[in-house]
């Protein structure tokens, strides 16, 4: 066993600013205050539900994960929102048409009706498919640097929060490669006043988060704290960041997919994903620009996974492709498909089919829960910088320069209990195993 690190206890409330008060969004909300009141479960919340083996096999220890590490209560989290519609959360959650009316929105319509979003750090040219006017009046980029600071500060003394976390669940912003403006503050700061074009709104976010002290969890796909600048002053000031895009639908699959086919030596020829979409964030990823960023966040995994300069005769030559087609009909509701060519003994064809008729926000809201509880304790345990045991909910996980991401479901998983385990102590579990026969 090892000393346990220093937490500082949850006490008091954290707070929980959300940036963007869309589908995903309500979800969260409106499933974390049922859960309160006993009206839900938090399925999918592996924070909330999931346990964890401590020790030996033979020793039946695995409490729940909150019970094992000091996690906010969700009776202690307050909500504060920024969006571009004036909308308060429950004619969000109506509009945006993934809970039942009746039983999950008018149940705590008065809960909320009190979560009303900000006015929103927002230029069109982001995500130009969206047309709201409740944006700040303060016009340039360093206007809404100080602004988004301001909002963070009021809402701490307004709610008498002790703790806040800040998660971005807005629109997936159009496709920004890391430049020289990204690489270091002195250069951030200079392009924020020169309004340079590759600074958008959501490292505004993140860079007034990081100023203030605030964790920062990114849930789309665009560049924010995974700029050079704001991931050193993250590790600098030791503020806890993360990766970005949650891995919800199809490239879930992918990551439990694709480690099967290396693990057993399978090979592959092409990977085919497609997906109808209706909801506004189809409606804003169906702009070319916007649809770039999440196709980069979509297409790294298998490679990572499969190592083709390792694997060449396996992987070597694979035609990765995935779309998304904005379908309004069937809303939050995403089908996903992909068709997957596989090859084996003696280089022989099989074909692998899945059809994954999900609901985005419903796998999103858990891991938007989680990533918030995580990253509150990664910061009361002192670990700043980026956290990489949380990989396991992003598609793109942030990793120190140099290295690859893991993206294994699986090793994600067991990176993320192994950190648990550590922070409190405990042995870490190898599978190693020999001790059961050992001892005989
Ligand atoms: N649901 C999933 O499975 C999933 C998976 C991975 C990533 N994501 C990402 O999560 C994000 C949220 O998804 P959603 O379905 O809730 O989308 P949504 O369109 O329903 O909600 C996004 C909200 O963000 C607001 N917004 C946009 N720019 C803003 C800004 N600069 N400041 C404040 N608010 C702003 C929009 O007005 C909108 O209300 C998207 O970027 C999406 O790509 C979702």
């Amino acid at each position: 066993m090892t000393s346990p690190r220093n937490i500082a206890p949850a006490d008091g409330k954290l707070g929980v600013l959300v940036v963007g008060l869309g589908a995903v969004s309500t979800t969260l909300i409106a499933g974390v205050e049922l859960a309160k009141r006993g009206m839900a479960l938090p399925i999918g919340s592996l924070a909330q539900m999931g346990t964890i083996r401590l020790g030996k096999r033979t020793e039946d220890r695995s409490p729940l994960i909150r019970d094992f590490v000091p996690l906010a209560g969700l009776e202690d989290i307050v909500w504060g929102t920024w969006d571009v519609f004036p909308d308060d959360a429950y004619v969000a959650a109506s509009r945006a048409g993934v809970l039942e009316q009746g039983k999950h929105i008018e149940s705590i319509s008065d809960v909320l009706r009190d979560v009303r979003p900000m006015k929103a750090a927002f230029e069109r040219k982001y995500a130009r498919n969206l047309d709201g006017e409740h944006v700040m009046v303060a016009s340039g980029k360093r206007a809404m640097l100080e602004g988004i600071r301001a909002d963070i500060n009021k809402f701490r003394d307004e709610n008498k929060v002790d703790r806040v976390v800040m998660i971005w669940c807005a629109s997936t912003e159009i496709f920004i490669e890391p430049g020289k403006a990204h690489l270091d503050i002195e250069s951030l700061e200079k392009a924020i006043d020169a309004n340079d074009d590759t600074i958008s709104p959501a490292m505004l976010y993140a860079y007034a988060a990081i100023l203030e002290g605030v964790p920062f969890a990114n849930g789309a796909p665009n560049l924010a704290v995974d700029a050079p600048a704001l991931r050193q002053l993250a590790t600098d000031r030791n503020v806890a960041i993360s990766g970005k895009d949650f891995k919800t639908g199809q490239t879930l699959m992918k990551t439990v997919l694709a480690p099967m086919l290396k693990a057993r030596m399978l090979g592959l020829s092409g990977w085919y994903s497609t997906n109808i979409l209706g909801n506004r964030d189809g409606e804003v990823l169906d702009a070319p620009e916007n649809f770039k960023t999440k196709e980069e966040s979509k297409l790294g995994v298998l490679d990572t996974i499969l190592e083709p300069s390792r694997n060449k005769e396996l992987y070597g030559d694979i035609f990765h492709k995935v779309s998304i087609n904005y379908y309004p009909p069937r809303g939050d509701n995403k089908e996903g498909w992909d068709n997957i060519d596989i090859f084996g003994w003696m280089g022989y064809p099989m074909q692998i089919k899945v059809n994954f008729l999900c609901r985005d926000s419903i796998l999103a809201a858990p891991l938007a829960l989680d990533l918030v509880l995580f990253s509150d304790l990664a910061q009361r345990a002192g670990l700043g910088g980026i956290q990489e045991w949380l990989s396991f909910y992003y598609k793109s996980p942030q990793v120190a320069p140099g290295l690859y991401p893991e993206h294994d479901l699986f090793i994600q998983l067991t990176k993320l209990k192994n950190t648990l385990r550590w922070m409190m102590g405990e042995d870490q579990i190898t599978h190693l195993g020999r001790e059961y026969y050992d001892e005989q």
